[in-house]
């Protein structure tokens, strides 16, 4: 036995393995996984529109909010609908007789957007992006859709929300 072997152990003689071969991957093995990777965004591309296009809107039936007294024109407060404590809505006090209902998540990039009744715009501090209270329209920045928003129902004193109205309807007072 020569001097190397010897120091070699007996399991490293056995299976001789060189980290540089083991570490090395072909051009076809790369090609393989740049190919599945490509394959697997370009499919969540199109899966993920398909799903949000096809997802049913909740129905929310007749939601009671709160009382007409609960809050002054220029007022906001905020609640969540049954059991859904993922999606905050706003209720907005435009005037003694207008009330608005929007979803309060951005849609830029989902933060909390606020009502400023001394500027009359719904803003979302993150980005600088503004809403008109009226209708939930984009008025300025990078928000990409208008704030989703609700029909509000009034019984006598009693504030309810409906279904959510349809960006080509009129806003509803
Ligand atoms: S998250 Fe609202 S403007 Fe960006």
């Amino acid at each position: 036995m020569s001097e190397d072997n010897k120091k070699i152990p007996a399991w490293k003689a056995d299976f001789p393995i060189k980290k540089r071969e083991a570490a090395y991957v072909s051009r076809k093995e790369f090609i393989k996984l740049i190919t599945f990777f490509s394959g697997t965004l370009a499919l969540a591309n199109v899966a993920i529109p398909a799903f949000n296009f096809f997802k049913e809107e909740k129905e929310i039936g007749q939601y009671f909010v709160g009382l007409t007294t609960d809050l002054n024109v220029g007022g906001m407060r905020t609640f969540y609908i049954n059991e859904d404590h993922r999606t905050p809505y706003m209720l907005i006090r435009l005037a003694e007789d207008k009330w608005k209902v929007f979803e309060q998540k951005c849609t830029h990039l989902s933060c909390s957007v606020l009502y400023n009744h001394n500027e009359k715009v719904i803003e979302c501090p993150c980005h600088h992006g503004f809403f008109n209270p009226e209708d939930g329209s984009v008025i300025q920045g990078p928000p990409p859709r208008p704030l989703p928003q609700l029909t509000v129902v009034i019984k006598e004193d009693k504030i309810f929300v409906t279904d959510f109205v349809k960006v080509t309807e009129e806003s509803h007072g």
